[in-house]
């Protein structure tokens, strides 16, 4: 088993850890940019923290760097400055960059890689209950490194993907939609509510059993067969009265309503929607 480093002791990175650590692998060294996260994570499991990101490689085969996107090419860069990097593996958790990112630890002599959680990582114990139902997207030009990464994701009893390098920005932003916009969504139907006087706890008790059915149907069913509403029944004179009540607004929530709607008509299509229905919606949300 390969000895695993961490660097950064936040969300992803504590995660990783403690997942790791749980299905057995050594996880021997970790670095943040404070001791005070370092020393927490690495007392979680009998690690040790280092002063420097220099002093990472000797104590790890494996490093898996978890830090902000933009601060990930100059974290390798401190790394590839240590120079002894040949052998190690070095693999950073990024959804939207791919191993190109490690540039400068790979003209080092390292192998790289890129392993992104495809999960919200919020709550560390829901997270940590819930790992096992996550998919890893793993990322690298390495045969060898994938074969690793894989290894990894199997022993937290989570399922990967493989994403070719390259294609990591189409990747990420497919996972924004279904995971950031879900709750952009649920902000704009809660605060149509409240301007109807709907507080919050009521709106949610409206919203999420009706998102949970939706996310049900839609594991039960398949798409397009889970859609329901409106346009999947082709009522055009009722999407023009939800239109008619989002007009003059100020905010961007009538946009929104006509841009996701015109984007469900190819659903509607897909379940036999009559072809006269498709164009009278088509029409009724143009913007
Ligand atoms: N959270 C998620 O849901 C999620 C999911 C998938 C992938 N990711 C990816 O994981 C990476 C980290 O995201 P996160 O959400 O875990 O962020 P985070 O909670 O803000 O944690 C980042 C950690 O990096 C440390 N750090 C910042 N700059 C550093 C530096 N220059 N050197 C060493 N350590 C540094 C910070 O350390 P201190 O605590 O010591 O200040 C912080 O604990 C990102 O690439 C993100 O895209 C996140």
């Amino acid at each position: 088993m390969l000895n695993i480093g961490i660097i950064g002791a936040g969300r992803a990175g504590r995660l990783l850890a403690l997942a790791l650590h749980r299905a057995g692998w050594p996880v021997t060294g970790i670095f943040s940019r404070t001791q005070e996260s370092a020393g927490r994570l690495a007392g979680a499991m009998g690690a040790q923290t280092v002063d420097a990101i220099a002093g990472l490689p000797a104590l790890c085969d494996l490093i898996l760097i978890a830090v902000p996107d933009d601060a990930i090419a100059s974290v390798s860069s401190a790394l590839a400055q240590f120079g002894k990097l040949a052998g190690r593996i070095i693999v950073h958790t990024s959804g939207a960059h791919d191993s190109g990112a490690l540039v400068a630890v790979a003209q080092a002599g390292a192998r790289t890689g890129s392993l992104h959680p495809a999960f919200a990582i919020s709550d560390e114990a829901y997270a940590l209950a819930h790992v096992h139902e996550a998919t890893f997207a793993v990322e690298s030009d390495d045969a060898s490194v994938r074969a690793v990464l894989f290894g990894l994701v199997h022993a937290m009893g989570a399922t990967s993907v493989e994403i070719p390098p390259g294609m990591k920005a189409q990747y990420h932003a497919a996972t924004v939609i279904a995971s950031n916009y879900l709750v952009t969504l649920y902000a704009a139907s809660a605060g149509l509510l409240a301007e109807l006087g709907i507080d919050r706890k009521a709106a949610a008790g409206l919203l999420e059993p009706l998102m949970r059915a939706a996310l049900g149907n839609i594991a039960a069913q398949g798409v397009p067969a889970a859609l329901t509403g409106p346009i999947a029944r082709g009522d055009a004179g009722t999407v023009a009265r939800h239109i008619a009540a989002l007009a003059d607004r100020a905010d961007t929530i009538l946009e929104m309503y006509q841009v996701m709607g015109r984007a469900t008509l190819p659903l509607a299509q897909a379940r036999g929607l009559d072809a006269a229905l498709i164009d009278a919606l088509r029409t009724t949300l143009k913007g």
